[in-house]
């Protein structure tokens, strides 16, 4: 235990400079494609060289391993119960790429114990200086358990449908998400677009309704195509990205991950890493 502590330090101080960037994959309504982009971005990001991390948030029912069509043995309960060491919780899918299955008990960080909480904070001090993106795929919808997660990382991606539901749902969450932290970074997805010009609309009044209520400046990364390869991947258990690279929806991937990384901020270092800030203080705040 001790050594391993140690190992960790040791690792951090020869890492100092290099911080992953962490996003939560969001949406207002849920069935609306996020662990499918989240499983097919962390491809594409990998295929620009990024080392990603992807952590399953949908407790109990999480499906980025069945997407990957690989068998996790242990989830992050495990490693943060003390059960695990968090190599073993970490399953690869290939060389710089890994996922970290969900499992309940990570639901709510106020309700961990220290030791619980120290582990997260050691493991993901780990993490960050072995990744270049951390990847949050969130449960559906906005609820408190959730929150908190949501709170913490740098950014935000929300995937949305161009239909009405989904886009008022969407408004709803990122007004929520804005009312605890305005200065968090969001980035729209529209996914399911029939029509280009709907997409586009959609996603539009989104971003007008953000900057004229909330004052909430957000990015669109782009549209993705509703296509019928993307349930014919899931069953393959394949990302589409890898199994149909030539699809327009492939491509518009591309061009998403592209524009991603056009925001990357360089040379953030552990100490002014906004993910473990933010959380040690949602957290600290917590117990009073
Ligand atoms: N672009 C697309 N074109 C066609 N089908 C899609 C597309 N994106 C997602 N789907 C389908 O929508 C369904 C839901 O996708 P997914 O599981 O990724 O959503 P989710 O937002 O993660 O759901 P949950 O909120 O339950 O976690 C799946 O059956 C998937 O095949
Ligand atoms: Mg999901």
């Amino acid at each position: 235990m001790h050594d391993q502590a140690e190992a960790l330090r040791l690792k951090m101080l020869m890492n100092l400079e290099k911080t992953a960037r962490s996003a939560a994959i969001i949406s207002g309504k849920g069935g609306v494609g996020k662990s499918n982009f989240t499983a097919n971005f962390s491809y594409s990001l990998l295929a620009k060289g990024k080392k990603v991390l992807i952590v399953d948030m949908d407790i109990g029912m999480g499906n980025i391993h069945i997407l990957f069509g690989a068998t996790p043995t242990y989830s992050l309960n495990d490693y943060l119960s003390g059960s695990q060491t968090l190599h073993e919780v970490v399953t690869p899918v290939e060389e710089g790429l890994a996922f970290i299955a969900g499992g309940s008990g990570l639901d709510t960080v106020l309700e961990w114990s220290k030791p619980m909480f120290d582990r997260l904070i050691d493991g993901f001090t780990m993490l960050q200086t072995e990744y270049d993106v951390i990847l949050f795929d969130m449960g559906a919808g906005a609820n408190k358990s959730s929150i908190d997660l949501i709170l913490a990382v740098d950014e935000i991606i929300l995937i949305s449908t161009p239909e009405p539901t989904s886009i008022t749902d969407a408004y709803s969450m990122m007004k929520y998400i804005c009312m605890q932290d305005a200065d968090k970074a969001f980035h729209i997805v529209s996914n399911r677009v029939i029509k280009e010009e709907e997409g586009r609309d959609s996603v539009a009044r989104l971003q007008l309704a953000m900057r004229k209520f909330l004052s909430a400046e957000t990015t669109i990364l782009g549209f993705l195509p509703d296509d019928v390869n993307v349930r014919n991947a899931v069953i393959a258990q394949t990302p589409f990205v890898k199994l149909y690279p030539n699809a327009q929806i492939s491509k518009r991937m591309k061009e998403i991950t592209e524009t991603y990384l056009l925001g990357e901020q360089p040379g953030t270092s552990i100490e002014t890493s906004g993910f473990l800030n933010k959380i040690k203080s949602i957290f600290q705040k917590g117990r009073g």
